[in-house]
């Protein structure tokens, strides 16, 4: 079989449902494959590694937008996305990030940890209520969705009062990464004009008053840094920590505990710490990545045997290089013992994930938790999967606790 066939099998919904075996293939013809013209699919560890460590290949930003996409300004979405830092390259890259990361802290993190503790425990006390009775309770909707996106609330400084109605909006603003239908945009565009209408409020009650929160932090130093961060960069920023950190942490939850439910021997070691949660959660990130993909522009080089031309699309599938039987013995064993770790599923180089941290801390203390709560838990019916392919994870993940 060839790339293209495989390719093309790969998207279909059975691919997409369950990619790996068409990834052992693409794995059989090399580390890297030309599908098209300009068009390079990169699945080896070592060449993905190299490449997001790379500088010569960029992230797409307003340069690329106006020759993929000219009408971009007139959607307030790419708007705000092109000041993500996530689509900058360069020193504007570098300046924006480092202002982030030095509010976005270790010890910020850290300091989360008894309030995501707590939210952990209300949000399965209130799974046990629901499934008191041995009636079904839905993991992603009354766990996995809920805990992450109140966890930003509480690092950015999102008063609880407004927190309701602000998990629909992230949610909405969320589908921008998954953007494979026109027929979203309008919802996408509203929740972002939303969001940024908000944010806007907040930073004006937070630069009169600030508090010990995220916001007021990045207000100080951009301030103090006499406009080093403009106010629009700060608050498109934030809309990013939003769709960056909402659903992959929630993908990160939910592909967890589809492996806890599919092999009885988990749970119980997670449970009496013989399997440390920091372990499991590392090779959660590995065997079925949240994120499965990332791509950069390329430039005049080689990926192993194959030419890179400037301009060429390279996309590199984070999930392919998790299961590269090079770098991984066994890659589709679930070992969470295994000493060669070392997922890509938070990137490297200049763009590593900056919540990369915040996800395995938020996926250490609820898996524990979850799992001494409820021995019991199983399957109650059919897991779906979402349809998606860049974010991997589930819609429904169905479980009885009793
Ligand atoms: C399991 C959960 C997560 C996964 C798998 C994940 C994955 C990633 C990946 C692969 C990248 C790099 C993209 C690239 O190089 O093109 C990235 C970047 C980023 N992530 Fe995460 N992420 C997670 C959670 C979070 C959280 C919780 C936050 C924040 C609250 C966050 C914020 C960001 C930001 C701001 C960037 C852009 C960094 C830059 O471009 O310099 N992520 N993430």
């Amino acid at each position: 079989m060839d790339a293209v066939e495989i390719f093309t099998k790969l998207s279909t919904p059975a691919g997409r449902a369950n990619p790996y075996p068409h990834y052992a293939q693409l794995h059989e013809i090399g580390e890297a494959i030309t599908l098209a013209p300009g068009a390079v699919v990169v699945v080896g560890y070592d060449a993905i590694s190299a490449i997001l460590r790379d500088p010569g290949f960029r992230v797409s930003d307003e340069e690329r937008f106006d020759l993929d996409f000219p009408g971009w300004r007139s959607n307030p979405v790419f708007v705000q996305a092109m000041d993500w830092i996530l689509n900058l390259n360069g020193p504007k890259h570098a300046r924006i990030r480092s202002l982030m990361a030095r509010t976005f802290t270790a010890r910020r993190v850290a300091n989360l940890a008894p309030a995501i503790s707590q939210m952990t425990d209300d949000l399965l006390d209130a799974m046990a209520d629901r499934g008191a009775d041995g009636s079904a309770v839905e993991f992603m909707h009354d766990f996995a969705y809920l805990l992450p996106v109140t966890v930003i609330c509480e690092l950015i400084g999102i008063p609880e009062p407004d927190r309701e109605g602000f998990r629909p909006v992230a949610r909405d603003l969320a589908r921008v990464f998954e953007f494979d239908d026109i027929a979203h945009l309008p919802s996408i565009n509203a929740a972002a004009v939303e969001l940024l209408a908000y944010f806007t409020g907040l930073a004006a009650l937070r630069r009169a008053n600030p508090r010990d929160d995220l916001i007021s932090d990045l207000l100080a130093v951009s301030d103090a840094a006499d406009g080093r961060l403009s106010d629009a960069e700060l608050l498109h920023n934030l809309t990013l920590l939003l769709v960056a950190g909402f659903e992959t942490t929630t993908n990160l939850l939910g592909n967890g505990l589809q492996v806890i439910l599919q092999q009885p021997h988990v749970g119980p070691a997670i449970a009496d710490g013989s399997v440390p949660a920091a372990a499991f959660v590392e090779e959660v990130l590995r065997y079925d990545s949240p994120v499965q993909l990332t791509g950069r522009i390329g430039y005049e080089t080689k990926i192993g045997e194959v030419l890179v031309s400037d301009g060429d699309a390279v996309t590199t599938l984070l999930g392919a290089g998790n299961r590269d039987p090079r770098r991984f013995a066994d890659p589709d064993e679930f070992r969470p013992t295994r000493s060669d770790g070392g997922p890509l599923s938070f990137g490297g180089g200049a763009h590593f994930c900056i919540g990369a941290a915040l996800a395995r801390l938020e996926g250490s203390i609820a898996f524990p938790s979850l799992v001494r709560r409820f021995p019991r838990l199983s399957a109650a019916g059919e897991a779906v999967r979402r349809e998606t392919f860049l974010l991997r994870g589930f819609d429904e993940l169905p479980v009885t606790i009793t």
